[in-house]
């Protein structure tokens, strides 16, 4: 199936690592032109290196600073001229505590990074995606937005709200042909998971490289097909829902878990 995106003009948040990077290689890969950010120049600059192609854009930027989303689509504008896809990947669990454990100011961080830029970007991209052939946005959502557990309360519950938000703006845009969908991964091996090994390493006496074996392999075990994903496992959806073959489909949520959630509906 050929996606024909060829030239097609994105902007990956959280591009720098993870789920984003992955994605900002294989958009390149099918001739798109990419445009990523993320705080980390140094990340920014490594993506820059390896990524297929000329042209594409990368600005350092604190998605939590209104200012800073500005001047990032500034420079999206300029330099492109334009935008077909929006995909809002950047997210963060920030704490990996209880409800006990939160504070109020988690709360806010967490409404600061999983929600508000998604907000925003839209607001400010929807004046330029009216003006694409296949205009898109793609939120990356998460798994624990639908099935909340103990831990991270704050996070689950702003993916429920970002994935509730994602229809409602694709009923808003539905009328100018603006697809907006979310994509909802399970448990998929990234750079934060890594600094959850390198945090509970502190208080182990196992080394970490069977630390991070021992976790990865717990985690499996919760996965019907028995291993954690790779952020590659992430990005056939997001491509085809950028696709012109994603045409009748919007408001949607898609699963990708490896089996955890198996909800047939
Ligand atoms: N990995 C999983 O198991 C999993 C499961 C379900 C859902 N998800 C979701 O998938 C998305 C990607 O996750 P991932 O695991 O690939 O994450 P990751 O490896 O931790 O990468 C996150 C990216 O977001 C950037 N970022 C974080 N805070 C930012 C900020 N304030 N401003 C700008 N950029 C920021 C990071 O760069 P800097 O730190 O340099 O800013 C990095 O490039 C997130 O929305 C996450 O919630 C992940």
């Amino acid at each position: 199936m050929d996606l024909n995106l060829q030239g097609r003009k994105v902007l990956i948040t959280g591009a720098g690592d993870g789920i984003g990077r992955a994605l900002a290689l294989e958009f390149a890969e099918m001739g798109a032109q990419v445009s990523g950010c993320a705080r980390s120049q140094d990340r920014l600059t490594s993506l820059s290196k390896e990524i297929k192609g000329k042209g594409h854009l990368f600005c350092p930027t604190d998605l939590t600073q209104m200012e800073e989303i500005q001047t990032l689509h500034g420079n999206v504008m300029e330099a492109f001229g334009g935008l077909d896809v929006l995909i809002n990947n950047a997210g963060s669990i920030l704490k990996l505590g209880d409800f006990f454990s939160v504070t109020d100011r988690d709360w806010q961080d967490s409404f600061n990074i999983n929600l508000m830029p998604v907000v925003r970007l839209s607001r400010l991209f929807i004046p330029a995606l009216k003006l694409s052939k296949a205009p898109r946005i793609i939120n990356i959502s998460s798994i624990a937005g639908s099935r909340p557990g103990d831990l991270f309360p704050h996070y689950s519950a702003m993916k429920a709200a970002l994935s509730n938000f994602t229809a409602s703006l694709a009923q808003t845009l539905a009328g100018e042909k603006i697809l907006v969908n979310s994509v909802s991964p399970g448990p998929v091996w990234t750079r934060s998971w890594q600094q959850e090994v390198d945090l509970a390493s502190e208080n182990s006496d196992k080394n970490l490289s069977d630390l991070k074996e021992e976790i990865k392999a717990q985690t499996a075990q919760g996965v019907p097909l028995k291993r954690m994903g790779l952020p590659e496992d992430i990005s056939g959806i997001v491509l085809f829902l950028a696709s012109d073959r994603s045409s009748w489909i919007t408001g949607s949520n898609f699963t990708i878990d490896g089996g955890v959630t198996r909800n047939p509906y």
